[in-house]
């Protein structure tokens, strides 16, 4: 699984999105170390604070399946400019370790980080 396949993956689930309020589409897939795949959407609600980011729906759904030892996340939206993960997805990834890739981008580019670049110096137990 190259980080290209793992983005265009993301791209292909954009369309379960569930964003008829902001209509902001986002959709990331999270590579586990041993090679599965889990895909997570923005779930909006009607009460707008309710909502969950596609990132952490990814990751809460690897998580309820018994994983969580992570590679990459790949993220991706229907917005023209990349989308970059908010601070309290960045959080979150960075629980699960501080070395995970996070690939952001479009059908033409990707462009890779690590989570720790993404949140510097962050809050760790
Ligand atoms: N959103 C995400 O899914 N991930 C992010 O990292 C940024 C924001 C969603 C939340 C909301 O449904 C929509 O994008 C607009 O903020």
């Amino acid at each position: 699984m190259t980080y290209r396949e793992l983005l265009d993956i993301s791209l292909e689930n954009r369309k379960n999105s569930y964003a008829p309020y902001s209509k902001v589409h986002v959709s990331a897939s999270l590579l586990t170390e041993d090679g599965e795949i889990f895909n997570g959407v923005n779930v909006e609600n009607s009460s707008y604070g309710a909502t969950i980011c596609a990132e952490r729906s990814a990751i809460v759904s690897a998580v309820s399946q018994g994983y969580t030892k992570f590679k990459a996340i790949a993220i991706s939206s229907n917005l023209e400019e990349t989308i970059s993960p908010c601070g309290i997805c960045r959080q979150f990834i960075l629980e699960f370790g501080s070395d995970i890739d996070v690939i952001l981008g479009d059908e033409n580019e990707e462009k890779v980080y690590k989570i720790n670049e993404l949140i510097p110096n962050g809050f760790l137990l």
